[in-house]
């Protein structure tokens, strides 16, 4: 369905757990205000939103982290009704993970779990980017800590079990944001 049929509200959805996909998420709610587009961000942990909810909306928005290989159960579940829409609005997809720390693997050729779940939902996006996390060892327990510690030392990535470190690249979030805004008036 054009998105003129519509009146322009983005629909903006969070799978989070540390807060990181939270904190992108209003980050691009608020540039999205600037635009002139309202949204309300909203953890999928809390709320599973209704079909008719997803398709009234003038583009859907999903931020989701990776933990463990594999985008949050939660954003997997509205990935799925998503896809059983029969007239499903754009989709802007953000996945959260630190594999983005690295520039070649913020797209979704250049970073596997963007790649992966875009194939295995048969998605169509209008965005797909991978946006850096966060690394906070002293926030993760025992285990967790150090399966990271030796993901991120196989990777070049810090190992100090101090390591606080925000990866995100707010300027790329202000981009996509601001994409998100341009597919209002694509249609
Ligand atoms: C238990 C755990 C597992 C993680 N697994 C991965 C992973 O497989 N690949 C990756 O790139 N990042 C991984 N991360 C990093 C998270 O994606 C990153 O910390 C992100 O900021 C978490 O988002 P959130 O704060 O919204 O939960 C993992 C983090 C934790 C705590």
């Amino acid at each position: 369905m054009p998105t003129r049929d519509r009146r322009p509200a983005a629909a903006l959805y969070y799978a989070t757990r540390d807060g990181q996909s939270r904190r992108i998420a209003e980050h691009i709610s608020r540039r999205l205000a600037e635009s002139g587009v309202p949204s309300q961000p909203q953890d999928l942990r809390v709320t599973s939103p209704a079909a008719a909810e997803l398709a009234s909306a003038s583009v859907i928005v999903l931020v989701a982290a990776v933990r463990y290989g594999k985008h949050l159960p939660e954003a997997d579940r509205f990935l799925s009704a998503y896809r059983s829409l029969a007239s499903p609005p754009p989709l802007a997809l953000a996945s959260v993970n630190l594999t983005a720390r690295k520039p070649a693997k913020t797209t979704a050729t250049g970073n596997a779990y963007l790649r992966k779940v875009i194939a295995r939902h048969r998605l169509a996006p209008a965005l797909a980017v991978a946006i850096a996390g966060r690394l906070d060892y002293r926030r993760y327990g025992w285990r967790d800590r150090q399966i990271i510690r030796f993901i991120m030392w196989m990777t070049g990535g810090p190992t100090d079990p101090e390591t606080n470190i925000e990866y995100t690249s707010w300027p790329a979030v202000d981009e996509f944001a601001g994409r998100i805004a341009g597919l209002q008036n694509q249609n």
